[in-house]
């Protein structure tokens, strides 16, 4: 993490001997970036356009939407701000926190929900990370170049059949994330989020700007923005409310260990929501890119996971340059999925050293063998366990592969589970000056965040819940 270590940085308010010791970000840039390159992966990329497709489009969006702003930012500000409060690892900071403050300890469990949807997250995250890697060689390779929408089909069920190619891809995207994570060196990671970031979101417009000229962008406009709820189900809200939680890094405490190095005089609101409208643009552009394309070669919005890798490459196939836009693309979406990446180990890795006392290298090693070992099932399922659904006796999971459950279960529950121990400790637990001394709001808006992080995040996620269970 790259943090200047100057010892003099205590900042007033925060326990006794921690940030102190453990340096702060450089500047509100540095933590921008940081925070930037977690949120912005495969979920904006990947996963955003076919939940969008899969769940109806414009209804979906909308609550999307709305679950940034009504939920999902004011639970960032949240974490960060218990992160900067606590200047400890999420589970220590916590800890430190109700322990001065005489609260119950039970609050831990944040941290170990963390830990656990980190493990499980990465563990798919990499096999998807793996399928953008073997994109590099296929479009570097010019094999796209004119292919029709079935030839482009083919190439992606050709991948997806072979669990040894996927096995290897996987295995090098795990063994990049844990390459940074052993060494702890993060330094060079900001200064390639502040230039591949721009160049991602260059080259998604470029993609965009091609598909303005397919004749269906009005159509895929309409899809996106225009809702129509008889489209949208009590699940789809799920959906929609866990990839919020998903998208911007919540629920799993790596807001609350990146806030940990922010300084004192940063405000919280307005880096919070600069990283969650940026996050937001990336997706929402991806979805400008996606459609059109669907549109035009008469694909199914809702063809699930293979959504992306079944459209751009066509999209690569036929502009102008393709094989050179294409080929970057991949590989600016590698480094974007990287740094999420590293951002999901970073938690367990810090969680080891801390709790059973391993050194970095050696629990970089435990966590990446464990979650690259359970990744075999998510490869599994997409071949020869692609009919296995182990949880198929619940209605809600029917049909559902291991992938899938991950899938789901991470995103739709551990993550917005997680959020909302986050908001009812923000909203019920921690002491209201403290909490206005980090955020120094005007006393309307420190309100508005009170009233929405006390109530109105908590209503909501518990409602969204119980709507689905029963
Ligand atoms: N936000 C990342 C993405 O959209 O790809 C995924 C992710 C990273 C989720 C880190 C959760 C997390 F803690």
């Amino acid at each position: 993490m790259s943090v200047t270590s100057s010892g003099s940085a205590t900042q007033s308010g925060a326990l006794e001997g921690s940030n102190a010791k453990r340096g702060l970000w450089s500047s509100r840039l540095a933590f921008v970036l940081a925070a930037t390159g977690s949120a912005v992966g495969l979920g904006n990329i990947w996963k955003f356009p076919y939940v969008t497709g899969e769940n109806g489009g414009g209804a979906f969006v909308l609550v999307y939407l709305l679950c940034i702003a009504i939920v999902g930012i004011p639970i960032m500000m949240a974490e960060v701000m218990i992160g900067r409060r606590g200047g400890h690892s999420p589970v220590n900071s916590l800890r430190l926190i109700t322990e001065r403050d005489g609260l119950k300890p039970a609050w831990k469990l944040v941290g170990a929900i963390g830990v656990l949807a980190g493990f499980l997250i990465l563990s798919f995250y990499s096999v998807i990370g793996g399928w953008a890697i073997s994109y590099v060689g296929t479009t570097a390779s010019g094999q796209l170049a004119g292919q029709s929408a079935d030839a482009v089909g083919a190439i992606f069920s050709g991948l997806l059949s072979n669990p040894t190619t996927l096995l290897a891809w996987h295995t090098l995207f795990m063994g990049l994330v844990m390459l940074v994570v052993a060494r702890g060196v993060r330094s060079g990671l900001e200064r390639a989020v502040s230039i591949l970031m721009p160049a991602l979101f260059l080259l998604l417009l470029i993609v965009v700007g091609y598909a303005m000229t397919t004749g269906h962008f009005g159509q895929a406009v309409a899809f996106l923005f225009q809702p129509d709820f008889t489209k949208l189900t009590t699940s789809g809200v799920l959906v929609a409310l866990g990839h919020a939680f998903f998208t911007l890094s919540l629920g799993m405490a790596v807001m609350m260990a990146y806030g940990s190095y922010l300084p004192k005089n940063i405000s919280i609101a307005k880096t919070s929501i600069t990283v969650s409208v940026i996050d937001t643009g990336v997706a929402l552009l991806a979805g400008l890119a996606i459609f059109p394309i669907v549109f035009a070669n008469g694909l199914e919005p809702s063809a699930g996971p293979g959504l992306i890798f079944q459209t751009l490459p066509l999209a690569f196939g036929q502009m102008p340059m393709g094989t050179l836009f294409g080929t970057l693309f991949f590989v600016l979406l590698i480094f974007a999925a990287w740094t999420s990446g590293i951002s999901l180990l970073e938690p367990i890795v810090e969680w080891l050293e801390e709790q059973k006392g391993m050194n970095r290298a050696v629990s970089t090693l435990a966590a990446g063998i464990v979650c690259w070992t359970l990744g075999i099932a998510s490869i599994l399922s997409l071949n020869l366990w692609a009919d296995f659904a182990p949880l198929g006796f619940i209605p809600m999971l029917e049909g559902k592969t291991i992938f899938d459950l991950l899938d789901f279960f991470t995103a739709n529950i551990l993550l917005p589970l997680g959020g909302l121990l986050v908001a009812l400790f923000a909203g019920w637990v921690m002491s209201r000056q403290a909490m206005e001394n980090e955020l120094s709001l005007s006393p309307a808006m420190f309100n508005l965040w009170f009233v929405t992080i006390r109530f109105i995040a908590p209503i909501a996620v518990a409602v969204v819940f119980i709507y689905n269970l029963l």
